[in-house]
This record gives C-alpha cells, sequence and structure tokens, in this order.
C-alpha cells in the first residue's frame, strides 16, 4: 500500500524539482531516513540506500519506490558505516547503477540509555564509530561523486536543481550535554565540527554540507529508546513550546528545504527542528 504524501511531506514543494538527481543515505531504513527518502523520491529523485540489515534495506527500498512512478530505489544491506571499504563500494555502486550521487544523507546513528558509570569503554566507543567516524567514512567515500555533481549541477543553476549537497542527522543534546547521553552528544558534537569542516573545504567546489538537528520525534527507534511509556512522553512533550512532538514529516520537509534550490546559499550550518524544545528542555 502506498504511503500518502501527506504522511511524509508537505505541500509546499513542487513535483519533479529532484528530477535527474540520486540521493544516497546512509540509515535510509530507519524511520526519519526512509521519510527523507520518500520525500526526495517523490519529488524526482532516484535513491539509493544502505544499512546493516539486508531484508530491513531491501524491503524498504521496494515500499519506498512505490511513492513514484518509474522512480529507481536500490536497498544496499550488510553494510556497517563503520566499514569503509563497503561504503565505498556500495557508494560506487550507486553511481554505476544509478548514474551519479548528487545528494548525500548521513542518517546511520547508535544509540542507547546509559549513565557513564554503566558505559563501558567500548560502549562509548561504538557510538562514537557508527555516528561521527560513519560520518566521516561516508564523506570519504561519497565527496569525489558530489564535487562532480556540483561542477555538472552549479550552484546556482537556471536549469534545475543544484548538486552536491551533503547532509548529516545531529541532534541537540550536546547544545548543553545531556544525562543518559554523553557518549551520543559526543557523537553528534563531533558530526556538527564535521560539517563545519566539509563546508569550508569544498564550499569551493560547489558543495553544501549541512546538519539537521532534530528533537523529540513521534514514532522513531531514537524515541523508543529515550521514553518508552507513554506518560513519560506526554510528560516531554508538554515542554515543547510548539506545543506537540516533532514528525517525521517536518525532518523530510528540512532535508527538502536544504537539497531544493531555496537552499542554494546555506552551507556549514545545522537547522534545528524541535519546536524550540532544546531552548526550554535542553537538550532535546
Ligand atoms: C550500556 C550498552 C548498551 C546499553 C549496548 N551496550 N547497549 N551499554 N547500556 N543499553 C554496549 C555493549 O555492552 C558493548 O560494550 C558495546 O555497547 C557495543 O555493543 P554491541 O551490541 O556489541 O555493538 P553493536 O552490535 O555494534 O551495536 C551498536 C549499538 C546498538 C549502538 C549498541 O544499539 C545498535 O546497533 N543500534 C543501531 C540502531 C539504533 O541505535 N538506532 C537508534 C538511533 S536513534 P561491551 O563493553 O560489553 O563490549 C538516534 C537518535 C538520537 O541516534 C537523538 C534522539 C533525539
Amino acid at each position: 500500500m502506498t504511503v500518502p504524501r501527506s504522511e511524509y511531506l508537505s505541500t509546499a514543494w513542487a513535483e519533479g524539482i529532484f528530477a535527474n538527481r540520486v540521493v544516497f543515505i546512509t540509515g535510509g531504513a530507519g524511520s526519519i531516513g526512509s521519510a527523507q527518502t520518500r520525500a526526495i523520491v517523490h519529488l524526482g529523485a532516484d535513491a539509493c540506500i544502505i544499512g546493516r540489515s539486508v531484508e530491513k534495506t531491501e524491503a524498504a527500498a521496494k515500499e519506498i519506490a512505490k511513492v513514484r512512478d518509474g522512480s529507481r530505489v536500490l536497498g544496499i544491506g550488510g553494510v556497517d558505516v563503520r566499514n569503509f571499504d563497503a561504503l565505498k563500494a556500495a557508494a560506487d555502486r550507486c553511481v554505476k547503477e544509478l548514474g551519479s550521487i548528487d545528494y548525500v544523507v548521513a542518517g546511520a546513528a547508535g544509540n542507547f540509555i546509559a549513565p557513564i558509570s554503566g558505559l563501558s569503554p567500548n560502549a562509548f566507543k561504538a557510538v562514537i564509530e557508527i555516528d561521527a567516524i560513519g560520518t566521516f567514512n561516508t564523506i570519504k567515500a561519497t565527496m569525489s561523486h558530489l564535487i562532480r555533481s556540483a561542477s555538472q549541477n552549479p550552484n546556482p543553476n537556471p536549469s534545475g536543481s543544484t548538486g552536491g549537497r551533503f547532509l548529516s542527522v545531529s541532534a541537540t543534546f550536546h547544545y548543553t550535554g545531556m544525562p543518559l547521553q554523553a557518549h551520543v552528544s559526543a557523537a553528534k558534537a563531533a558530526i556538527d565540527s564535521l560539517m563545519g569542516s566539509v563546508a569550508l573545504e569544498y564550499g569551493p567546489y560547489g558543495v553544501t554540507a549541512n546538519t539537521i538537528a532534530p528533537g523529540a520525534i513521534e514514532g522513531t527507534e531514537g524515541i523508543q529508546r529515550l521514553a518508552s511509556s507513554q506518560v513519560t512522553r506526554g510528560e516531554w512533550a508538554k515542554g515543547i513550546p510548539s506545543g506537540r512532538w516533532g514528525s517525521i514529516r517536518d525532518i523530510a520537509d528540512a532535508t527538502v528545504f536544504l537539497f531544493s534550490d531555496a537552499g542554494n546559499y546555506v552551507n556549514g550550518t545545522s537547522l534545528v527542528v524541535d519546536g524550540a524544545g532544546w531552548r526550554r528542555q535542553g537538550g532535546a
């Protein structure tokens, strides 16, 4: 069954704005990642989604492809972002089969709740490796393709959307520090910092690099882990100034903005999509 557009994308965006483009996304089978991919594919792009589980990744690719007749969505499972060689092979396969990589979303992440006293050195390292080193590996595996896309579809581009966009998915925890999330906060701070360096080093090639920092997004695995009971979630939502939880659609819309022509001059920054939650509550 096709997922209705309203569940993953607002009506703000014109059909076809990403025609002839390809998005490469790690964590693309996850709740936020698949909404981002659906939105970009709906608006004309083809996609390659990367994940650790072969079954989950291939099934998600099939589902995402249903949003637009004629779309091509490649699911490459068995790829851990901690393994650079596997990621590089996936990026090269994406270009071979779909023709290019014009946009990248580094969305793969790892999370669990634990106080510092309950974090082994290996537990801390596992999250740093998935989030921070995984993002670095994604940059290294795709940057040559993004540079090529940016040179072929320059920013601004009178004849269509521009190319060469890198986006990572961060968080707001590290703005204040966050109990039980020391490992994730540290990893997300590294990701924000990396995007600044990418913007400075690759901006001259026409590439942009930004992060989206989601707040508490309803229905995601992250929130299941962070607030497992309905009561905890209800209490948390009451403190969000915008008066509601975020939706996967909110993140998909922010992604479309950053990849669209409307985001041409946004580079090296973090777009916080959290209903001002972190300002009130600190870190979420
Ligand atoms: C303490 C824990 C733990 C826990 C695992 N570890 N869970 N320590 N509390 N709850 C420890 C293990 O004991 C081990 O340390 C180390 O972490 C590595 O665990 P492994 O299971 O061997 O690692 P791995 O199989 O690579 O799994 C990585 C993972 C896992 C992060 C631990 O949860 C995972 O694969 N997650 C991916 C999916 C995911 O997390 N999605 C949610 C992302 S949401 P020792 O010392 O025993 O060897 C998100 C949103 C954040 O990021 C922002 C929200 C607003």
